[in-house]
């Protein structure tokens, strides 16, 4: 971390010698980035036996639901964004979806949001899509056999792998809720205390469940004895999930929303994912010449953080589950809609957030999701993020499965006044209902150049801050020309309409550059996210130039690694 801060001291004013200070990892043949060393090497093995990029991500995906228990999980749900080597592309959606009798009257008392019934414990959880997800990507567009690519995780589960620093401090930093639960207790903790950095964490029943789900596929999860585990942990503890709403889950494999930017197609998550806030964003501040302006000057930070501004404005009232409202997104990227708010944005002063609508929103906890990037020899790209929502998502196991379970029903509006724990305040389009998919700030993106080769594969965790660290790692690397380790390390920034307030990474801004904000208008320039976590978010990003691939972890997470094949 020392290291990152320096770099990022130097990086401010010593942009050209950068590429020195941060080499990514290269390679001609594929590159993995994940949040964890293990699972990073999974799939670079299984480039190697000559799996494709799918075999490979599938393979990260299972590897994380093991030695990375607060993300990785398949309790959970993601998405995946893919650019495969015949030029087609493809969105796989495997969000978790409300159960049936869901409604918003269940998480209020006495009329107001309780917000620790979807936070912890069983009522905010959501049927679980992460094993479908991969099974039906491997099953679409892999070349190896489901046992092939979980048989890593299975081995690691069953043997135990090696605990890192930040790995035994997140357990640390959970106990008091994860001590509650008798199995995550007798899982993550020995003797009272965290398992320790450098001791074997085996997970002897995670090995059980994902062995059943090589042998037996999806039907054994969503109709077998893990379903019936999970439901009887649910419901024998005030939950409202059933098996039916199991049976009801399915994937969604739609089309991805794509965008131009400079003359590139951005390729990424159309709802419930928020691509099209990326794409939003991206396009409001196309056509300002931010390399000329000044790497995190008040100038060029000004249009992004106004265009970030709006586009989340537009988010938070409009967006949901495209099963149940109609998304405005041809409006929302519509040349008149963009060239509105670019004539809105004034160069000397902000628009201020209530004048867009009012209400401040706070943040109440602390948020876990991860995002990790394959590309393969051939050039299939996978951009894949996938998330518990909470730490350790609502810090419960399922019986003896071993499963962690989300909590993501908190991504969901209850009312349209209510910030959830991102602070995000959401409109009517994103209310709770029973078999609907919250909607998600996740947005894995993949760019593609002129020729359709992929430039860039980009994704992020970090709550509501997704959106803003993927546009402004692809500013990095597209519009000031930095390598795609310092696009993806440098500080960042984030506004999200309400609360009306910049957040800032340690050195996103000196302080002559915050006076200069101050003095547009930016009233309040907060350290950190809502003045919590001084650093936010994980972004695994691979760039491509002249057919070699460059890949870059993320040093707010220093356990992942890049490594090529
Ligand atoms: O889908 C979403 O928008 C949230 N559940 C993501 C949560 C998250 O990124 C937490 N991570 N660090």
């Amino acid at each position: 971390m020392k290291r990152f801060l320096i770099c990022t001291v130097l990086s401010l004013t010593a942009l050209p010698a950068l590429a020195k200070f941060l080499p990514p990892a290269h390679s001609k043949n594929g590159m993995v980035v994940s949040a964890d060393a293990t699972a990073t090497k999974v799939g670079v093995d299984i480039l190697k036996q000559g799996g494709n990029a799918i075999d490979a991500a599938v393979a990260v995906g299972y590897a994380l639901a093991v030695t990375h228990p607060c993300c990785g999980n398949i309790g959970g749900g993601g998405f995946m964004t893919l650019h495969l080597a015949d030029g087609k592309n493809v969105f796989i959606d495997f969000r978790e979806t409300a159960p049936a009798a869901a409604t918003p009257a269940i998480y209020k008392v006495k009329g107001n949001v309780d917000s620790s019934k979807l936070l912890h414990g069983y009522l905010g959880v959501g049927v679980p899509g992460t094993v479908m997800g991969l099974n039906t990507a491997l099953k679409r567009y892999g070349s190896l056999p489901l046992k092939t690519v979980m048989q890593p995780a299975i081995d690691l589960a069953r043997n135990g792998h090696i605990v890192d620093k930040s790995e035994s401090q997140l357990y640390a930093k959970a106990a008091t809720l994860l001590q509650q639960d008798k199995h995550a207790n007798a899982t993550f903790f020995k003797h009272g205390k965290a398992v320790r950095t450098g001791t074997r964490l085996q997970q002897p029943q995670l090995a059980n469940t994902l062995q059943l789900i090589s042998k037996k596929g999806s039907g054994a999860f969503y109709r077998g004895p893990i379903a019936k585990a999970i439901v009887k942990a649910i419901q024998t503890n005030g939950g409202i999930m059933t098996m039916q709403d199991f049976a009801n889950y399915s994937v969604k494999v739609r089309k991805p929303l794509q965008c131009d930017y400079h003359g590139n197609t951005v390729v990424t998550a159309p709802p419930p994912g928020s691509g099209v806030t990326v794409c939003e964003i991206l396009k409001i501040v196309e056509p300002y010449p931010l390399k000329q302006l000044g790497f995190h000057s008040a100038a060029s930070s000004h249009y992004t953080l106004e265009a970030e501004r709006f586009a989340f404005y537009d988010r938070n009232q409009g967006l949901g589950d495209p099963a149940f409202v109609d998304n405005p997104i041809k409006q929302l990227l519509s040349k008149t809609h963009i060239k509105t708010i670019q004539q809105r944005i004034k160069k000397n002063a902000i628009t201020s957030s209530q004048s867009l609508l009012a209400k401040p929103a706070t943040t109440r906890e602390k948020m876990q999701t991860t995002h990790y990037t394959v590309i393969d020899k051939n050039r299939n790209v996978v951009s894949t993020t996938v998330t518990l929502n909470g730490f350790f998502g609502a810090k419960v196991m399922a019986g003896d499965t071993g499963i962690l379970l989300n909590n993501e029903l908190d991504d969901f509006a209850i009312d349209t006044s209510t910030p959830n724990q991102f602070g995000l305040i959401q409109g009517k389009a994103n209310i709770i209902a029973g078999n609907k998919r919250p909607l998600s700030s996740m947005s894995p993106t993949i760019i593609l150049n002129k020729n359709g080769d992929a430039l860039l594969a980009v994704g992020a965790a970090g709550g509501s801050t997704i959106i803003t660290s993927i546009v402004q790692t692809i500013e990095n690397n597209l519009d000031y020309g930095m390598n795609i380790n310092a696009a993806v390390n440098m500080p960042r920034y984030h506004m999200q309409w309400l609360p009306d307030t910049v957040f800032m990474e340690p050195y996103a801004f000196s302080q002559d550059t915050q006076t200069a904000l101050g003095k547009l208008g930016y009233k309040k320039l907060q350290l950190g996210f809502f003045g919590k976590q001084p650093t936010w978010g994980q972004v695994a990003a691979i760039s491509q130039h002249d057919g070699i691939l460059y890949g870059a972890n993320d040093n707010r997470r220093p356990d992942g690694l890049a490594l090529g094949d």
